[in-house]
């Protein structure tokens, strides 16, 4: 098969971890007799200084050329603090989602078995944790307008928008997964506040006649966020929009230990684009000390969703629970005070898969 795909690899973190992702997808491309094939584009703050725009047309092209895009992270601090900055990395990110038709980003929440007491929750709460949140990506509070400052500048305003055709399409993939895997579905919402979550509520009790195989719970999302915390077992598939799924996400990162460790899928109307759930980690960048697993998985959801390949998928899968258990893995993972470098880890990853 012609594997053809984008790589935008972004800011800070960003290179090192691509590098270790693509080798590992060279090395299975290789193994399985696929031909790889893959361009660099540029994004976020290096796109800027480089064109000034931070999803550059050129990029967008090379997207919708490509059959998948592995990207990296991007964010450097140097705009964080500046809020009269005009233009921001992130706002690449939020125009590639928006101009792909990215409208769910897919974040599996699993453990790693011998990982379980990097938690910082109790062995037994996340000791077989496994859920998969879908996150709505391209409405909601991110894109909705008027956005911006009054003329003064004293006031600031965001506009939560969402139509039923947005809800429902993001609601009809919760349920597919629900129906695929436990038949558990948790709609997260503020409901009892946000007329946006109301209509949410309406569109998933309404839907939900239509799966009468699934259980349904609504969960107020500061309630979620609880019990993420508290009884993460509990959760099946979780579905939720764009703002809260992002909060989410990250705190339920901490039942598998690292954030290094997961990955995403953004899926929609054109080419679907992996990356790992965590950010552009700018005080690491150029000491390979990263954690490249996130993006490794990220490029293992690569080969399921875009390729449908699963041989391949379940092969990285399995190459990167052998580098865990043997403990060859950074310094947010290793046990000792010293870990492994994201390079010698991707190295260690690929001769598992080549020789296997
Ligand atoms: C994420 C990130 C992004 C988001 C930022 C970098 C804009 O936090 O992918 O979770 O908020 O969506
Ligand atoms: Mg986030």
């Amino acid at each position: 098969m012609n594997l053809n795909i984008a790589i935008l690899s972004g800011d800070g973190i960003g290179p090192e971890i691509i590098k270790e992702a693509l080798k590992i997808t060279q090395v299975i491309a290789d193994k399985f007799n696929h031909q790889l094939t893959y361009k660099q584009g540029l994004t976020g703050a290096a796109a800027i200084e480089e064109v000034g725009d931070p999803y550059p047309e050129k990029t967008h092209t090379l997207c919708m050329a490509s059959d998948a895009v592995l990207f990296g992270a991007i964010g450097d601090p140097k705009y964080d603090n500046d809020p009269s900055a005009k233009i921001r990395p992130e706002q690449g990110l939020l125009s590639m989602r928006k101009k792909l038709g990215l409208y769910a980003n897919i974040r599996p929440l699993t453990t790693f078995q011998s990982l379980i007491h990097k938690s910082p929750l109790r062995t037994d709460l996340v000791d077989g944790a496994d859920f998969v949140c879908i996150r709505e990506l391209t409405g909601g509070i991110y894109f909705g307008q008027p956005q911006g400052r009054s003329e003064d500048g004293n006031t600031a305003y965001d506009t939560c928008v969402y139509t039923r055709f947005e809800i429902a399409r993001i609601l009809e993939l919760g349920f597919e997964f629900a129906r695929k895997r436990r038949k558990k579905l948790t709609v997260v919402d503020k409901a009892n506040v946000l007329a946006t979550s109301r209509l949410w509520r309406q569109i998933a009790q309404e839907m939900a006649l239509d799966y009468p195989d699934i259980e349904v719970e609504y969960l107020l999302v500061d309630n979620a966020a609880m019990r993420i915390i508290q009884w993460p077992k509990d959760f099946d598939v979780m579905v939720t929009e764009n703002m809260f799924g992002d909060i989410l996400t990250d705190e339920a990162s901490v039942i598998s230990g690292s954030m290094g460790l997961l990955p995403s899928a953004s899926i929609g109307v054109h080419t679907s684009v992996f990356e790992p759930i965590h950010g552009s980690y700018p005080q690491a960048a150029g000491k390979n000390i990263a954690n490249p697993i996130a993006t490794i998985l990220s490029a293992a959801m690569m080969f399921e969703y875009a390729f449908k390949l699963n041989e391949e998928a379940e092969l990285i899968k399995e190459a990167v629970d052998a580098s865990i258990i043997k403990e060859f893995v950074t310094i947010d993972i290793s046990q000792g005070a010293q870990g492994q470098t994201t390079s010698d880890v991707g190295d260690w990853i690929a001769s598992y898969i080549k020789n296997k």
